[in-house]
């Protein structure tokens, strides 16, 4: 008998969690985000988890990006116009250079909570709560701006339906048209090494776009040239939030996380006896599982059993998250791994997460070379095993940021301070995002056909 609720994480021991100076004003944020409607379907849910089973088979490509952190002061239409451009335009290099359907995926529309390697950050002598989120906390260092403020859930909540909003009517309402391809890119964009490249990608789509017309095949009548699917997703960090706006589907009677169509579990809260794990047991979305290098064999195996039992393709997105020099000696195990059990999940490499450094001038960087290398090897380990490498996760915005080093672009050490926005993690560059889409698109090309290998051969 399952003793799952969408509270019963609240008996598991948890890591990660803000200290709320106010019980009860945190429960009554709790209490009103539960009687709001809900942000996505489950039938969406659904959908994605019936796109992600045929990425799972090797038939389509996963594409997942966005903020590292969404912040409250970035809210602007044009941050999340320029976003959904340079993603739009991702996808379609992608899609043209791999011929395979891209399942897109954003890290947005609720992308707040930050996990942190440390409960506080000191200053100049000053010790205070670290930021956790603009969902959590402020950024600034000052004492009041760090302490944990449960009316922000309702402001994240607020903003998140007002940027799926946005998200929803680009996606549908004519922007993604794809006569419309050379209008997306963002103004600084024609100057990269890129743009002739992309350019000359657009040209043989209008010259497809113009052939099906002539065979009576045009937007007006043919949807999927005029709209396309975008779905949302985020790491479910905070759970109260999480509760709050979990809700039973009228269809099916299961529950599901209505605050985006994924959700994913991130490398520091996965512990399989922990309240992360406990919550994803519960719902039914298609749910994300972050696996760096300290994952061990028989904990995927664990996780695997407690999240997913009846082996249902597209449930589990795995998202290795190694580093460049150590995807080679960890994801191998991890296939095979699941191999040896007969499971079925989607194979997805994060390349930016195990490549962070600390630039000399301080910041924190990650050195664009790096993030390729991770990406060819994720590919490589899944050539020479034979199993299907089914997506990238980054993070990326549509920004002409100055945030990771490198690329044709070429940010370097010294200008890293010219335009270095993150609230968190530092983020690919508009054009640091299309080189790695051509990347990418190779790559998937010259993917073979899937070997499934089940634990009975
Ligand atoms: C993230 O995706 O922003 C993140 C914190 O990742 P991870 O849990 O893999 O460190
Ligand atoms: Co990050």
């Amino acid at each position: 008998m399952s003793t799952w609720t969408p509270g019963s994480w609240r008996d598991r021991p948890i890591s990660q969690v803000p200290n709320y100076p106010d019980a009860a004003s945190l429960q009554e944020a709790e209490r009103q985000l539960s009687t709001f409607p809900p942000l996505v379907f489950a039938g969406e849910a659904r959908d994605l988890k019936s796109q992600l089973a045929a990425v799972a088979k090797g038939d389509a490509f996963l594409l997942q990006g966005g903020d590292c952190a969404e912040s409250f002061a970035e809210h602007g239409a044009d941050h999340i116009r320029d976003f959904f451009r340079v993603f739009l335009q991702m996808a379609v290099v992608l899609t043209h250079g791999s011929s395979k359907p891209v399942v897109k995926v954003g890290r947005v529309a609720g992308q707040f909570a930050k996990p942190r390697s440390s409960d506080t950050e000191t200053v100049n002598g000053v010790e205070l709560p670290s930021y956790r989120g603009d969902i959590i906390n402020a950024i600034e260092f000052n004492e009041s701006a760090r302490l944990p403020d449960p009316d922000r859930m309702l402001h994240a909540y607020r903003q998140s339906a007002a940027t799926l909003n946005l998200l929803r009517a680009f996606a549908s309402g004519g922007y993604a048209d794809l006569t419309r391809i050379h209008e997306w890119t963002v103004g600084f964009l024609k100057d990269s090494n890129w743009y002739p490249r992309y350019e000359e990608l657009a040209r043989k789509i209008d010259d497809a776009i113009e052939f099906m017309a002539a065979l009576g095949l045009t937007p007006e009548n043919t949807p999927a040239l005029r709209q396309t699917r975008f779905f949302t997703s985020h790491e479910a960090l905070l759970l109260g939030y999480e509760e709050a706006l979990t809700r039973r589907d009228s269809i099916t009677n299961d529950w599901y996380a209505t605050s985006g169509h994924m959700l994913w579990i991130g490398d520091r809260t996965r512990q399989p006896d922990a309240a992360h794990v406990e919550y994803f047991s519960g719902i039914h979305n298609p749910i994300g599982i972050k696996c760096g290098p300290s994952l061990q064999d028989d904990d995927l195996l664990r996780l695997l059993d407690r999240l997913n039992p009846k082996d249902e393709a597209g449930r589990i997105t795995l998202i290795g998250r190694f580093g460049a020099d150590k995807v080679q000696e960890h994801l191998p195990r991890l296939i095979e791994t699941v191999q040896r059990a007969g499971r079925t999940v989607v194979w997805c490499s994060d390349p930016m997460h195990g490549n962070t450094i600390k630039a000399s001038t301080g910041f924190k960087t990650r050195p664009f070379d790096k993030v390729l290398s991770e990406v060819k090897g994720f590919f490589d380990v899944h050539r020479e095993m034979g199993t299907y490498a089914g997506g990238v996760h980054i993070e990326m915005t549509g920004d002409d940021v100055t945030e990771c080093v490198g690329g044709v672009s070429a940010v370097t050490e010294a200008s890293l301070s010219d335009r270095y926005h993150t609230y968190c993690d530092p983020r690919l560059n508009a054009s640091q995002a299309l080189e790695l889409a051509f990347l990418v698109a190779e790559e998937v090309h010259a993917q073979k056909p899937v070997r499934v290998l089940r634990s009975a051969e």
